[in-house]
Order: C-alpha cells, then structure tokens, then sequence
C-alpha cells in the first residue's frame, strides 16, 4: 500500500486536485491519501509555508506528493508559493523535473499538418539551480540607483545528474537523440560547463546521437518542426519556459503533466499549469492536466496498468469531446472529471 501526500494549494489547484484524487480512489482505492493544508490561505492565517520537519515527515513517511498549484493574488510576492514549491524541489533534492509533450489529437495542435507521431517529446528540466536559487540582492532599493543581482548557480555535479537522467531515459525508451538547450553564446561561464559535461557523458551513450541548440533557435525550431525532438536536457528557467511553449503545441496548459524526481526518494508530482487566478472557482479548470499527473505519479510508484488505464480513459474523454472549453467543450471541472471517470471501465 502506499501512502501519498496530497496539497491541492491554491486557485484551480484545489479544483483539479480534487478530480485527480477521484481518479485515484477509483483505480486504486486502497492508497491513503492525506491532504496537507499548505497554501495561501494557510499563510495568510499563520504565517506559516513549511517546515523542515514536515519536509523530513514527507521523506520518511509518505511514497509521493501530488501537488495542485501554488500561487495567490493576495500573496504579490509569491513568497508562499516559492517556500513550499521551491523548497520542497530544493530541499528534497527532487533534481529532475520530467515534462512530457504529447498531443492526443490532432485538432488540439495549433501547428498546420501536424499529427500525434509529430509531438511527443519530453523536457528534462535541471529543478535545483540555475536562477531559482535565490542568490543575489537589491542595492540601494527605491532609489534612481537601484541594483538588482540574480545569480545563475550551475555546479558540475547538477549538471552532469541531469544530463545523464536524460540520457538513461533517451536509451531506456530508445530514443535516438538528445538535444542540449542553453544559451551558451551569451552565457558563456554556464553555457560552457553545460557543453561540456554534456559531450563528456554523451561518450558513454554511443548509440544516442547529442546535439546542442541555442535555446532562442529551440523555441523557433519546437513550433516549426517540433517532430525532430525527443529528448530536451536543459536548465531550470530555459525548462519552465519551454514546457509552456511545449503545452501550447498540444492542446494547452489543461493538459500537461509534470514530475519533481529524484529517483529513489519521495517525488512528487504537479500539473505544468500554475493556481490560474483569472478562472479559479468558476468550475472551468480544466482538470486531466492533474489527472495525467496523477497516472506519472502511479507508473513512477511502478503501477504501470493504472497509469495506462488512466491515460487512456483521458484519450478517450477528450476524442469524445468531452472536456472543458480550453478544448473546445462545455464541461466543467467536475463534469470533465466524471467523463474520465465513466470511461475507466
Ligand atoms: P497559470 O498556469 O496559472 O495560467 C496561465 C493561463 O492558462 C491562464 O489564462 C489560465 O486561465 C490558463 N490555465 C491554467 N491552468 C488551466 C487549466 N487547468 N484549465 C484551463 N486553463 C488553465 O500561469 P500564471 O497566470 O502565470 O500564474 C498564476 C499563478 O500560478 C502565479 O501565482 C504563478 O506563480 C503560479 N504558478 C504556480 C505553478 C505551480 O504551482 N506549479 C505553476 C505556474 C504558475
Ligand atoms: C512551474 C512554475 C514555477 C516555476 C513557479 C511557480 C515558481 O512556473 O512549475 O512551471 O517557475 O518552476
Ligand atoms: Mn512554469
């Protein structure tokens, strides 16, 4: 049995969560599924975002975390949202951020011509460094010579654990190739250990092909010709970019699923899309985006049957036109939600 923690968070986080958690107890009814408070609201109550001894609790005690979203128009700064997320990715160690891009139809695509064999390729994004680690400063703040510092930390170490989870990954699923994206003609000190280490850990793939791209060029190249990629290794701000770009090429934010992983330990799992303020409690979040989170969360548990039963009753949902408008439906959120769950057989 085992044991998942689950923050819906904020906005349309609690909305979608709680159609994946159906979802869940549907295929797999005896999971225990605990929910954490841990959110704005929670915040703005107390103060408090989490502590270090629940982060242990969720190490030791629980087997993955499903997460909502975070982030709150009350909450400007964000600060909440940085210390739970962002704490849970860099205190857990969770240092591969895996978001995969498939298009299960294709009149979801924005692109002419394009057909499901054209997009399907995931982002393994680098989660721990880069310029989420939060050094650097302001200088002389409210004044005509203020400074802002926003430091772009890369270690060989987080460098080389990411680009050789991609490439295990590249060789497990045979595929032929990995592409590098970073911005290395700018950004030369970052650019040119991420070029390196690259090269150096390719050697040992002799089978998988390595290419490195610009990440401008990659944005460009992913909406003319986005059936050359497979496999996409690159840093923490380049991955959140991208794997907004890459949702847009299959039917939107509603539809994309990510993992928070590092293999071994506890991981936890979350929609690409954030807490989406603009249409949170109108019923019109789209959920399968958190319901295709909630299957990688199983088949990474080793429960590949019901992560496949899953996706293939969200396939089946959204050919049947039973989805939310994002997808040109006319469901809402829980609606949306009991169109996969009729078709789990
Ligand atoms: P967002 O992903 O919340 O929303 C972007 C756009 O996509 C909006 O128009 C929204 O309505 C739409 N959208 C998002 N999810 C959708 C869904 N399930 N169904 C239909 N439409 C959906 O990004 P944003 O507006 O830049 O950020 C809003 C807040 O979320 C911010 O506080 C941000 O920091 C936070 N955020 C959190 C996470 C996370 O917790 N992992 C991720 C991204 C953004
Ligand atoms: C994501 C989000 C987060 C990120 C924000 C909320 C800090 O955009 O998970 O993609 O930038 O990683
Ligand atoms: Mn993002």
């Amino acid at each position: 049995m085992a044991r998942v923690a689950v923050l819906p968070g904020d906005g349309v986080g609690k909305e979608v969560t709680r159609e994946a958690a159906r979802v869940l107890r549907a295929v797999r009814p005896e999971l225990e599924l605990v929910e954490w408070p841990h959110g704005a609201h929670r915040f703005l109550e107390s103060g408090e975002t989490i502590t270090d001894a629940e982060l242990g609790e969720l190490s030791s005690s629980y087997d993955a975390i499903l997460l909502g979203a975070l982030g709150d128009p009350r909450v400007p700064g964000n600060e909440h949202a940085r210390q739970i997320l962002l704490g849970m990715r860099f205190k857990l160690d969770l240092f591969i951020n895996f978001r995969p891009v498939r298009l299960l139809h294709e009149r979801l695509c924005p692109l002419k011509g394009k057909t499901v064999e054209d997009l399907d390729f995931v982002i393994f994004r680098e989660n721990t460094e880069g310029v989420y680690v939060g050094m650097g400063g302001t200088f002389k703040q409210g004044t005509p010579d203020e400074v802002a510092v926003q430091e772009d930390m890369n270690t060989r170490k987080g460098v080389e654990r990411i680009i050789r989870a991609a490439f295990d990954y590249a060789r497990a699923h045979g595929h032929s190739r990995v592409t590098l994206s970073d911005k290395a003609n700018a950004m030369e000190f970052a650019g040119g250990l991420w070029r390196r280490v690259f090269a150096e850990v390719a050697r040992e793939y002799p089978e998988i092909e390595r290419e490195a791209l610009y990440v401008d060029m990659l944005a460009m190249d992913l909406v003319r010709r986005p059936e050359r990629y497979q496999v996409i290794v690159t840093g923490n701000l380049f991955g959140d970019i991208l794997s907004d770009l890459g949702a847009a090429l299959v039917g939107g934010l509603g539809l994309t699923a990510s993992g928070n992983i590092h293999p071994g330990r506890v991981s936890l799992f979350e929609p690409v899309h954030g807490s989406a303020p603009d249409i949170a409690g109108q019923d019109t979040a789209n959920p399968l985006a958190a319901i295709l989170t909630a299957a990688l969360m199983l088949r990474h548990l080793g429960d590949d049957d019901s992560a496949a039963r899953i996706e293939a009753a969200v396939q089946a949902a959204v050919l049947a036109g039973e989805t939310t408008s994002d997808l040109g439906g006319t469901l809402g959120t829980v609606a949306a939600g009991e169109a996969v769950l009729r078709r789990l057989g």
